[in-house]
């Protein structure tokens, strides 16, 4: 199948067949590679996106794609017109696969059934953002050469995070000992099972300290706390950050609410990976892309 909904159902030989790729596409001096070039991809965003939207174009346009935008607020979705009835209308027009964000979890896995291209995943709802997840494992294996026994602590708003969950899925197929810190009220006790919740001193004493944004768009209720109170109690502050292990590394899947979830000058401190990941994207969706298109 070369379709990519979620890590979960991935298998580890898989995923790490996608990072070997992006490994040898990140080693590429070429700029433009065109092995894509009489494929069109059609980028299809329900929801807004910065990072994951600009690096797939980028991604699609150094293999040579013919890339269509497609954003929701310019479309006739705006009339009325449902997801599915988009995305047939786009792979009737001819396009060989399509990246996909969607709001609401559980949609994509049913129009990945009805459609007949590819379908990337690029975050859906609270599920999965695999590419995201990839990304991440590939600046992890960057830092320390292997997956296996790293501690992984990610740090925030579990409850909502689509990245907390694939980065979960595919760091246990590794052997990772991945842990997770958040608010009662940030925290999701589905995943309780998987892996534990820890205090921020404890989750603070690991290889990887991976922050995760306050997603105040999808809190019904609003914030309990101010971002003072959240930055005091679960922010990476420069004080803790001062204190983690010379070999931590930091990272954040951005956007990143400056001084709430870390503060300013950590953000861009030697341990921080935060804009490599943002580099990272690129090389792990051009793998994802070919896998989705190339013969
Ligand atoms: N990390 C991430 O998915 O960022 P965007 O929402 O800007 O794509």
């Amino acid at each position: 199948d070369r379709s990519l909904l979620g890590l979960k159902e991935l298998s580890r030989d898989e995923i790490e067949s996608i990072l070997n790729r992006a490994a040898h596409w990140e080693a590429q001096k070429e700029k433009l590679v065109p092995v894509l070039e009489s494929h069109f991809v059609a980028n299809m965003f329900f929801e807004n996106s910065t990072r994951t939207r600009f690096s797939f174009e980028m991604a699609e346009k150094r293999l040579g794609a013919q890339v269509l935008n497609f954003t929701a607020a310019a479309s006739s979705v705006e009339k009325g017109e449902s997801i599915y009835d988009t995305v047939r209308t786009l792979e009737s027009m001819g396009i060989d696969a399509g990246v996909i964000r969607l709001k609401p979890s559980g949609v994509l896995q049913q129009l990945a059934q009805k459609v007949n291209v590819p379908l990337v995943n690029a975050g859906d709802g609270n599920n999965e953002h695999p590419t995201q997840a990839l990304l991440d494992l590939y600046t992890m294996r960057k830092a320390f050469g292997e997956l296996k026994g790293l501690r992984v602590s990610i740090i925030g708003d579990i409850l909502h995070s689509r990245v907390a969950r694939s980065n979960l899925w595919a760091l246990q197929k590794f052997g990772a000992d991945v842990r997770f810190c958040a608010p009662q009220t940030m925290q999701a006790p589905e995943l309780a099972e998987h892996a534990p919740y820890v205090g921020l001193e404890e989750a603070i004493d690991a290889d990887v300290v991976m922050m995760l944004r306050v997603q105040l768009e999808r809190h019904k209720h609003g914030l309990i706390t101010s971002a003072e109170d959240y930055r005091e109690h679960y922010g990476l502050t420069e004080e803790r950050a001062s204190r983690l292990k010379p070999s931590t590394i930091i990272m954040h899947p951005a956007p990143v609410n400056r001084n709430v979830e870390v503060d300013d000058a950590v953000v861009e401190s030697a341990a921080s990976r935060i804009f490599p990941q943002m580099a990272n994207g690129v090389p792990i969706r051009m793998a994802v892309m070919e896998r989705a298109m190339k013969l």
